[in-house]
């Protein structure tokens, strides 16, 4: 997978940073550096193209997904990050997911999936990403999650829908509202910063 990793200091966590619909692996490299500067970051582009535009996986249109897609490409992702945690010499249990929307979506996709995959999430504008599912136990895992109120891709039910999902298989979510739509916005990077300050 195409991807970037940068070392950051010593025994600090390690970011894996998942972009948005079109977006590449340099794009939450800010936000990274706004939340914790000294992080190693492990960021990785979507191996799908939807009319060039890079993504986690695929889907059917807007906000319905290809789950038999969403399940390969969540297993081809775990798969590297166990990879990954090799190659550069990190240790796999100290790592925190942060994703803007479609890479939110992948990223609880992964917690859906595997117990104990990351430490925690920041997860910007994230949706449901499956309905079928048992979850696995995910007691005391900080959860961040940002949305808005006036999200149209992420409605605020969804949202909801979602924190209450998680709650039930034991994480502990945080929950930031704004009302800028879909964007994801500085102020909401603030917000996740406090929180994984109190967090970690
Ligand atoms: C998705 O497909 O993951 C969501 O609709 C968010 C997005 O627009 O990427």
């Amino acid at each position: 997978m195409k991807h970037l990793f940068r070392q950051g200091k010593s025994g600090k966590p390690v970011f894996l940073l998942l972009h948005g619909t079109g977006g590449t692996e340099e794009d939450l490299l800010p936000i990274a550096e706004m939340i914790d500067r000294e992080a190693s970051i492990l960021s990785v582009r979507g191996q799908i193209s939807e009319q060039g535009m890079p993504r986690f996986f695929k889907r059917l249109r807007e906000g319905v997904f290809d789950e038999e897609d969403l399940v390969y490409r969540t297993k081809e992702l775990f798969e590297f990050l166990g990879w990954a945690a090799k190659e550069y010499d990190f240790d796999r249990n100290n790592m925190i997911a942060v994703g803007y929307s479609n890479g939110a979506n992948i990223a609880g996709s992964l917690l859906f999936h595997y117990e104990d995959v990351f430490k925690g999430a920041v997860l910007f504008h994230p949706m449901v990403p499956m309905r079928s599912l048992t979850l696995p136990n995910m007691t005391q895992l900080p959860i961040f999650i940002g949305a808005g109120t006036n999200d149209p891709i992420c409605k605020p039910e969804e949202t909801n829908e979602l924190k209450v999902l998680l709650e039930e298989a034991g994480a502990d979510v945080y929950m930031h509202w704004e009302s800028y739509g879909h964007r994801l916005t500085e102020s909401e990077v603030s917000e996740a910063k406090k929180w994984y300050t109190s967090k970690y």
